[in-house]
């Protein structure tokens, strides 16, 4: 069995990603820079804020972190995007999800300008990724399928079962899974399928995105089968820390019937900081290529 850690391809990626922002400088005579929102203090969302300022700092990435009171109106942080949107010293908007239940998420997202939309989650942005139209590729998907590369695991003609259907992870994925460079047979399970079992037990791989600790087991996988683990939860403990992550998937059980399968932490969490980076880059040099 091997264990499949994404943070060495993530360093790799981001000293990658520090030699194209150091190009960028030299011919831009600034670095790309990404705007960061975070609405309200929810703790996960404040780690992986934390978590991408540490790696713009690493590659030379400018970043603005903006922090939001959580009673902050649906007009004001639409008027901040509007903002960021014309600021040609800002290359990528990222605005953190989950927002307040009072803020409409489809109505913030559609307002980020499609070319500065580094988390790929913009109709325009997911409307080219379903055509197979280059585009800015949500940052998880992509680096899922860029650490199933690196490890020579190919989805040719491969049964993946994904579970979890949200806009971050579930529905680009199986996107991007069911184009023609990638081949695979997708099955996507969510909160009302009626046999995940069944579903999971037939695929050569599986991926999980669901924040449920411990819900897959040994038993509903397929002997051999390669487990991708997205889903994570902050669990409170008595630590120094005050908390750890816990993935959807019984490591100790399945690691014993799996061929392959990714650690939480460092498994796919390190990729999707990376492919964030990576991102970034490419909407500040498209930018600057089109002059907008
Ligand atoms: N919340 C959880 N994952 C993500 C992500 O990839 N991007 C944004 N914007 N919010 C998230």
């Amino acid at each position: 069995m091997i264990i499949l850690f994404g943070t060495e391809l993530a360093a790799r990626i981001k000293q990658q990603c520090k030699q194209k922002a150091e190009c960028f400088f030299t011919a831009n005579g600034r670095r790309p820079s990404l705007a960061v929102i975070l609405v309200g203090d929810n703790p996960s969302s404040q780690s992986y804020v934390l978590g991408k300022r540490k790696a713009c700092d690493l590659v030379g990435i400018e970043h603005r972190d903006i922090f939001l009171q959580s009673h902050t109106s649906e007009a004001d942080l639409l008027k901040l995007i509007d903002e960021l949107n014309l600021n040609e010293e800002v290359d990528g908007i990222l605005v953190q999800l989950p927002l307040p239940s009072h803020i409409n998420e489809s109505k913030v997202i559609d307002r980020i300008s499609p070319a500065k939309d580094v988390d790929g989650f913009t109709p325009i942005n997911m409307g080219n990724l379903l055509i197979g139209n280059k585009c800015l590729v949500p940052c998880t998907p992509k680096g899922i399928l860029r650490m199933l590369d690196d490890y020579g695991i190919s989805t040719d003609s491969k049964d993946v079962c994904i579970i979890g259907r949200s806009n971050i992870v579930g529905k680009p994925l199986a996107a991007m899974l069911m184009q023609k460079n990638r081949n695979a047979t997708v099955t996507v399970c969510h909160s009302l399928t009626n046999d995940i079992s069944h579903h999971v037990k037939g695929a050569d791989i599986v991926i999980t995105a669901v924040g449920k600790p411990g819900m897959i087991k040994s038993s509903m996988v397929k002997p051999g089968a390669v487990v991708i683990d997205v889903g994570i939860t902050m669990i409170e403990d008595g630590s120094a820390k005050g908390y750890h992550w816990e993935g959807d998937v019984d490591f100790e059980s399945v690691s014993s019937v799996c061929s392959a399968m990714t650690p939480v932490p460092r498994g796919v969490g390190p990729m999707t900081i990376a492919m964030l980076m990576e991102n970034t880059i490419e909407a500040a040099f498209r930018l600057k290529e089109r002059n907008l």
